[in-house]
């Protein structure tokens, strides 16, 4: 989905987040060294539905501190993610590397939004493996402090990812959402994603025993005359569709 900038309420998806600022920079073309990259950069103004402006933007190392607070929160505050606070190993150093990583990649992209300097939530897309036949592929997932549910922000960070990866040149983005998670499923539906296949056996919760996880996926248009995959991929093969 490439949605472009959006004023007023998109026609496409009911969306009543709205744009109070054009894409400051999208996609932004640059140069790591003498390498020549397209680096996923996504950087927008959105207005909650309380009124109050919120970022969107890539995460860069100086965001570590707030994305490493924003991951343990979210990871205490439900049952629908992948692992449980306690379980968190890396440290702030290793988050501040893993986020300049992510800036400064042409396949990967770890976004966050920011409300009054704060960071929110997040949300990413990685790339699933390099190998020629699935480098068509990403993974998608995002996580919201609950304070800030309801207001927008889940799907602002959707619409961006979604963006991003097509703009990375993936062909298809998944994700693995817990059955009984409403708000998120009918999220990603609504953005299109639509189930391939269940797991009854995903997770394992502590408070909630076997939890099914659905599998779902979103076929993404190519740009026209994009390379259909990331440029790191082909070595600078040309292989548009
Ligand atoms: C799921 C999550 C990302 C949604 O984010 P959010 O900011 O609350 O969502 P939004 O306010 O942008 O709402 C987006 C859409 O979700 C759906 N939604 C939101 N609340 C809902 C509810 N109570 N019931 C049903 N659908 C709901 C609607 O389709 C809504 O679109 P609309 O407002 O245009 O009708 C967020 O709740 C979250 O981070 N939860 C915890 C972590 C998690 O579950 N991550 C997903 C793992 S796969």
């Amino acid at each position: 989905m490439n949605p472009g900038p959006l004023v007023g309420h998109s026609v496409n998806t009911g969306i009543v987040v709205r744009n109070i600022a054009e894409k400051v920079f999208w996609p932004v073309r640059e140069y790591i060294g003498k390498k020549k990259s397209e680096i996923v950069r996504y950087s927008k103004t959105v207005l909650l539905k309380d009124g109050r402006a919120c970022i969107i933007r890539n995460g860069t190392e100086r965001d570590a501190q707030g994305v490493w607070d924003n991951f343990v929160l979210t990871h205490g505050e439900t049952e629908f993610l992948t692992t449980y606070p306690e379980e968190v190993t890396f440290t702030l150093e290793q988050e501040e590397a893993y986020l300049k990583k992510k800036e400064e990649s042409n396949r990967d992209a770890e976004l966050l939004a920011e409300v009054s300097g704060k960071v929110v939530g997040t949300a990413g897309i990685c790339g699933i493996n390099a190998s020629e036949k699935t480098r068509h592929r990403a993974s998608f997932g995002i996580s919201i402090a609950k304070a800030w549910w309801g207001l927008g922000i889940g799907r602002a960070l959707t619409e961006a990812c979604i963006e991003c990866a097509r703009e990375a040149g993936y062909l298809q983005l998944e994700l693995e959402v817990v059955a009984d998670n409403r708000k998120a499923t009918e999220l990603y539906k609504s953005v299109g994603f639509i189930e391939y296949g269940r797991n009854p056996k995903g997770f394992r919760s502590r408070n909630s025993g076997w939890q099914e996880n659905v599998l779902m996926r979103l076929e993404l248009q190519p740009e026209e005359g994009k390379n259909v995959c990331p440029e790191l991929y082909f070595k600078g093969e040309k292989n548009s569709v």
